[in-house]
């Protein structure tokens, strides 16, 4: 008995299969022979809940013990010692920074913060009521037009260039989505200022008047950003490695990316905790109606902001945020009725057995929206807000995709439908 083959037994017959271990005990079966040695026998596993679809350094998670680490280091310790562009050059590159790469790696990104006029005219192609995720991805998907050379990279010079373009011009649209459906002009910000000031200079500085800096909301949103930075292998980033295995550009990776973090199961989850907080308050706050909807199985409404495919525990980024929207709203002297209510319905559900039997813990999601809206974040942009934290992850996790070489990703199917039919012209229908 090996520790490191496992058998697998069909209609008599024995197959054996190598075990593979990670560095934190993570044990899979490799399955790479499996049809090929069984006569085409596959698994079948919707969701992926028991399939990994890669081995990967980035980061590690354990859903049980509510364990988040950005190669190696813990989430807590980095939401509360770094800023966002040394987690983005952490998890891309897979070291902390020294001041001198810091450095050369913002000035890099700095000479690409800004986007080709002609964007603009795209931009201005879409309605106000746009939903910014659905413009946000268009207009990535429209950098590679001005950007050609981002597409084929094979070489690490080449990857870096991509990604430093990425990293200045990403900022840009994130801000121009908001002020077009604002109604105000489009900003370049400034960049003498840090990555984060620059993004909430260019997202909030009105056309008439100085934009004075609150380090108060400086850093939260650094540290929002920090804890959305990467999270393995979820659906969005999941797309980006898929759509990138096929050697798509990584504009075109991360503009598929983001159109799978637009759902409200995924990255849209923010938006929706919003809208339902809101709709509680408009009710007269009765959660109770809402958590006895959550709780019927025939009504389609779940309790947004809660559960997770991996954690079976609180959502560490979640005590982190609950934490940070108390401390942000009383340093800006914010009263939000929204943030008790969404205490009142976490504690319910705590101590409701449906939500406990189902380990259904706040995600991410859960309170996000509460800091955003008090820094005055309109909620249809929470999910953006999402995407640019989110950036770094995704192109760490492309750029060791592209690195590992990893094959072009392609599932199987079991094919359920109709057998062999002889064609019928359409008189004899
Ligand atoms: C993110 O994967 C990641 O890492 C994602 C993310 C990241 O950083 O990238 O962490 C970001 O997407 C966080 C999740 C945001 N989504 C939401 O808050 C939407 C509400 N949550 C759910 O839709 C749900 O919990 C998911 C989608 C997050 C997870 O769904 P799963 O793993 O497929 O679990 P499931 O749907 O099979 O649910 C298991 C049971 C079911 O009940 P039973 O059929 O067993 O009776 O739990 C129930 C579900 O009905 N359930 C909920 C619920 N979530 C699960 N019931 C009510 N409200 C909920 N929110």
């Amino acid at each position: 008995m090996s520790d490191n083959i496992a058998t697998l037994e069909i209609k008599g017959e024995k197959y054996e299969f190598p075990l593979i271990h990670g560095t934190e005990n993570e044990t899979a079966i490799d399955i790479k022979s499996l049809r090929g040695s069984t006569g085409g026998i596959i698994t079948i596993d919707p969701g992926y809940k028991n399939t990994g679809s890669c081995e990967s350094a980035i980061t590690f998670l354990n859903g049980e013990k509510g364990i988040l680490r950005y190669r190696g280091y813990a989430i807590e310790a980095l939401a509360e010692k770094a800023d966002f562009l040394e987690v983005a050059y952490l998890l891309i590159f897979g070291e902390l920074p020294t001041s001198e790469q810091l450095t050369k790696f913002y000035k890099d990104i700095k000479a690409q913060s800004v986007v080709d006029d002609d964007v603009k005219k795209i931009l201005d192609a879409f309605p106000k009521s746009a939903h910014p995720m659905g413009v946000l991805a268009s207009l990535t998907n429209a950098l590679t037009a001005f950007n050609p050379s981002s597409v084929n990279v094979d070489s690490e010079e080449d990857m870096y260039k991509a990604i430093v373009k990425i990293l200045g011009k990403f900022p840009v649209l994130v801000a121009w989505t908001m002020r077009k459906k604002r109604g105000l002009p489009l900003d370049y910000g400034d960049s003498s200022l840090g990555y984060v000031e620059n993004v909430l200079k260019m997202m909030f500085k009105q056309p008439n008047e100085e934009y004075k800096l609150n380090p108060i909301i400086v850093n939260a949103l650094d540290k929002l950003l920090i804890l959305h930075a990467d999270h393995e292998q979820n659906c969005s980033t999941s797309t980006v490695r898929i759509v990138g295995s096929s050697h798509a550009g990584l504009f075109a990776s991360l503009a598929a990316g983001i159109s799978a973090l637009w759902g409200p199961l995924h990255g849209g989850a923010n938006q929706a905790v919003l809208e339902m907080l809101e709709a509680i308050k408009e009710d007269g706050g009765d959660t109770k109606k809402y958590m006895a909807k959550a709780k019927d199985k025939d009504d389609p409404f779940r309790l947004m902001g809660f559960g997770h495919r991996v954690y079976k525990n609180f959502d560490p980024r979640a005590t982190i945020i609950k934490k940070a929207a108390d401390e942000v709203l009383g340093d800006l002297g914010v009263e939000d009725p929204i943030l008790d209510i969404a205490k009142g319905l976490e504690k319910e559900a705590l101590e409701d057995s449906y939500f406990v039997d189902r380990k259904l813990y706040p995600n991410v999601d859960f309170y996000s929206g509460i800091i955003y809206r008090a820094m005055g974040i309109p909620t249809e942009m929470f999910t953006v807000m999402f995407a640019l934290g989110r950036l770094p992850g995704w192109i760490a996790q492309w750029r060791e995709m592209r690195l590992r070489k990893e094959p072009i990703g392609r599932p199987r199917q079991v094919y359920i439908g109709e057998n062999h039919r002889e064609f019928k012209n359409i008189a004899d229908r």
